[in-house]
């Protein structure tokens, strides 16, 4: 008998399998290399072309927040990334997080079909008071994901640490280059510490849809 489709061969991932096992005992995962410092290079690259075409823009935190009120929350600029018309580093980036995504759905049966994307640039003071990342009466964003695109000298007393409030300690992540940081966005309240030197992100959600 002929074969009517041929099966996707499942090969095991070691580094997926951490972060699934991470997020399932302590809600949040970090990976120091989950970029390599070759590929933060061009992401960085892009992040600058993009915001030296002026397309950054402030960062909202809700829809009827005054500006005074928002600056007090959060100083970032953001553009969101479009992976139909990104760039060749903006394409191997989706590429990582879509490999990750169906591997997530394949082996724990998330049910992520969407996702959402931004840059950030932090500027020097600026910071982002305790939050979590879920909007009143919109429970879609199930994974948050942030990777950092700073610098190879970055050091820890640039501040911009990002602070995991959890149950027994708070948990202070330094945003070194390369590293990723995933936590279940309905769960995890965190905080970004205001920042000396102007930091480099990209922050995005893995969606039900
Ligand atoms: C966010 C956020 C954390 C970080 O953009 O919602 O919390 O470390 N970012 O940049
Ligand atoms: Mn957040």
């Amino acid at each position: 008998m002929s074969h009517l489709f041929e099966a996707i061969p499942f090969v095991k991932n070691e580094l997926y399998e951490k972060i699934i096992t991470d997020i399932g005992a302590q809600k949040f995962c970090i990976i120091d290399d989950f970029f390599t410092s070759d590929e933060v290079v061009k992401l960085r690259e892009s992040l600058m072309i993009r915001f030296e075409e002026d397309a950054f823009r402030k960062s909202a935190i809700g829809n009827k927040t005054n500006e005074v009120i928002k600056q007090a929350v959060r100083g970032d600029l953001i553009f969101w990334i479009d992976e139909q018309i990104g760039n060749a580093a903006e394409q191997l980036f989706f590429k990582k997080i879509n490999d990750l995504k169906d591997y997530l759905n394949r082996t724990c049966f998330m049910g992520i079909g969407h996702k959402e994307f931004h840059y950030a640039i932090y500027p020097k003071g600026t910071f982002y008071k305790r939050h979590l990342d879920t909007f009143q009466n919109d429970d879609r964003r199930k994974l948050s994901f942030v990777c950092y695109l700073n610098s190879e000298n970055w050091q820890a007393e640039n501040g911009g640490e990002l602070v995991l409030y959890l149950d027994k300690e708070d948990k202070f992540i330094y945003p070194f280059p390369g590293k990723v940081v995933i936590f279940e966005s309905q769960i995890i309240e965190h905080e970004v510490k205001p920042v000396n030197t102007q930091r480099l992100s990209i922050t995005g959600w893995l969606k039900t849809h």
